[in-house]
């Protein structure tokens, strides 16, 4: 195959272009009302596994009687363009706020269900997962016996300590999603499960949920072929209903709720934020942006001025996680919440 010849230009999108792909006047989605929810709830089939989780969080949430409880939701959800899916759209989130935001949460005495993208990170296995350091590093041979190596001990006593601790009092429960349809179908049971723990329960939701979909009718059975000659693939897709003021309202009156908000320009972090605040009336949005999002964070809260929760340079310098200052500040409103719910 003669491969000479002139290499067309990649084609780039002028600045103009650009300007106009992204609509940044666009207003944050408008709640779902009660009809949404049916209508998806009723066209978007529950996972088989539904009930089984179910199960799981019902006992769970029984067993924690009267203690607080957290729903961490983290990492990103998929939409998928195949039912026997080959090919989907993800959305960014390595699941690193969740993972370390649950550990903290576990170690000032929370119950955590942990709601997170299969495979993303998880609390405490977070710190040898493959993406940062790969398990094996940390190991070493020694007459035989594979030990963990002597630098290492310290740190990995630690974190085995803490793992262990949260084992120990069932103070752990994990629940897997992938698409964005087994994420709602599952929030939506969960919440309603938690209504028990009224105003003990606090929903922190830093999962990254996708904003479009497929409905079912319109996803084809098998993997989309692509054609000789090129031929485009345009995709047509629906909004996900923005059912955060149906958690608020129906699915956990009575829960703190906290959402947040991922921006990577800083101009609108803050409207944004308190947008979705006055639209789904709930208590707390955590704003980040994409770029600064492990060194600084904002809490936006009704009726009173952004908090921001910065880390030094020096904590940045000696390896301080940012959830470690997040979770303490985010436990004393709960327990704001908690007294003026009495
Ligand atoms: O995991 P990392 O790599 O550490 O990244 C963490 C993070 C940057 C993803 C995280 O800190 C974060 O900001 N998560 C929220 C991302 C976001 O902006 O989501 P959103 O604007 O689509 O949704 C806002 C809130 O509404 C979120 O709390 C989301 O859980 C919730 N939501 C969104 C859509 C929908 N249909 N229902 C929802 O409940």
């Amino acid at each position: 195959m003669d491969t000479s010849g002139p290499v067309p230009p990649t084609r780039r999108l002028s600045t103009g272009e650009r300007e106009q792909a992204i609509d940044r006047s666009a207003p944050v989605l408008p709640p779902a009302l009660e009809i949404d929810e049916n209508n998806y709830f009723e066209n978007n089939a529950p996972p088989e596994y539904l009930d089984e989780l179910a199960r799981q969080c019902e006992e769970f949430v029984k067993m924690h009687g009267t203690g607080r409880i957290v729903l961490v939701t983290s990492g990103g959800t998929t939409v998928p363009l195949e039912n026997q899916t080959v090919r989907f759209i993800d959305n960014f989130s390595a699941g690193t706020r969740g993972a370390t935001s649950a550990e903290y949460f576990l170690e000032n005495g929370y119950a955590v269900i942990f709601l997170h993208r299969q495979f993303s990170l998880l609390p405490y296995s977070r710190h040898y997962s493959h993406s940062t350091n790969c398990f094996l590093d940390f190991m070493e041979e020694n007459d035989g016996q594979v030990v963990v190596s002597q630098q290492y001990q310290q740190q990995m006593r630690t974190v085995l300590r803490k793992y262990r601790a949260a084992k120990d009092r069932n103070q752990l429960l994990l629940l897997p999603f992938t698409t964005i349809n087994q994420y709602l179908h599952t929030l939506r049971t969960v919440s309603v499960i938690l209504q028990s723990a009224g105003p003990r329960a606090l929903f922190y939701l830093a999962a990254a949920v996708s904003d479009f979909f497929i409905p079912p009718s319109r996803i084809p059975e098998h993997k989309i072929q692509s054609k000789a000659g090129g031929n485009k693939l345009i995709m047509d897709l629906d909004p996900v209903p923005k059912f955060l003021n149906r958690l608020v309202e129906r699915w956990a009156p009575g829960a703190m709720i906290i959402s947040f908000k991922l921006e990577t320009d800083s101009e609108i972090l803050i409207s944004k934020a308190r947008q979705a605040l006055e639209r789904y009336s709930h208590q707390l949005v955590i704003g980040n942006l994409l770029q600064t999002r492990k060194n600084e964070i904002v809490f936006v809260e009704p009726e009173v001025p952004e908090t921001w929760i910065r880390l030094s340079d020096e904590q940045i310098k000696d390896g301080t996680e940012i959830e470690s200052l997040i979770i303490p500040a985010t436990i004393e409103r709960h327990t704001a919440w908690i007294e003026q719910s009495k």
